[in-house]
């Protein structure tokens, strides 16, 4: 399994424990990828300090490439998809979490309140203007990329992907009954989960893609 911007390395250890032979993770940041290795005592994971954009694995490598909430601050989400879709087998499988467009598409990423400070509504703009937002997370900025529903999703097609999967997850009865809080969490998505097959190579080149255009 390959997990691109795998931060702490939790989805790598999870996935060990779900049996995956061996598991690569990747991320920019020193400091995370620091922590996932004090983290892991595991000498089936192995993590690289590597730009996601700058993945370069040889061809049918991984039977999962997986990316929890990091293709957002990928500016080139295609070329991304082209190289996850050379290096994972045919019949293998890219899942991957970014926050929602609708969470994204404006910089400010906050509901509009009310005089009382009441939460009135998440205010969605900008949706089909896709590209950089100047964000703030944990008190650092950031840029993220906002990009369509749709992008999202014919990018994966024109890759030669076949969609397995769109999740758009919420909260669970259960975690409301005990944290009634996340009810909020049901009044707009905040992660889009897509899930995509590498479909055979005669399918891939009736859409007309080239693997090796990727590289
Ligand atoms: C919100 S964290 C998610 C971490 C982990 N995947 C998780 O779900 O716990 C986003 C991670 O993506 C990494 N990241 C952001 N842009 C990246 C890039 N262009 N290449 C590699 N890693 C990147 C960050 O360093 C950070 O560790």
């Amino acid at each position: 399994m390959l997990d691109l911007g795998c931060g702490f390395g939790w989805h790598c250890r999870y996935a060990r424990t779900k049996l995956a032979r061996s598991v690569v993770g990747i991320d920019l940041s020193e400091n995370m990828l620091t922590r996932a290795r004090e983290s892991t005592d595991d000498p089936a994971i192995q993590y690289h300090r590597l730009a996601i954009e700058d993945i370069d694995f040889p061809e049918d490598t991984f039977d999962l490439v997986l990316s929890s909430l990091a293709l957002h601050y990928v500016e080139r989400f295609d070329l991304v998809c082209r190289k996850v879709y050379y290096c994972v087998k045919t019949g293998g499988t890219f899942v991957f979490s970014v926050e929602h467009p609708v969470f994204t598409a404006r910089a400010a990423q906050d509901w509009s309140y009310g005089s009382h400070g009441e939460r009135l509504h998440w205010p969605v703009d900008q949706y089909q203007e896709e590209g950089p937002r100047q964000a703030r997370f944990l008190d650092h900025d950031v840029v993220k990329y906002h990009r369509t529903v749709a992008t999202y999703v014919n990018t994966l097609l024109d890759c030669g992907f076949r969609l397995s999967k769109l999740y758009e997850p919420s909260p669970t009865p259960t975690l409301l009954e005990t944290h009634p809080e996340w009810q909020e969490e049901l009044r707009r998505p905040m992660f889009l989960v897509l899930a995509a097959i590498k479909s055979d190579r005669e399918q891939s080149e009736a859409a007309n893609i080239s693997p090796r255009a990727a590289r």
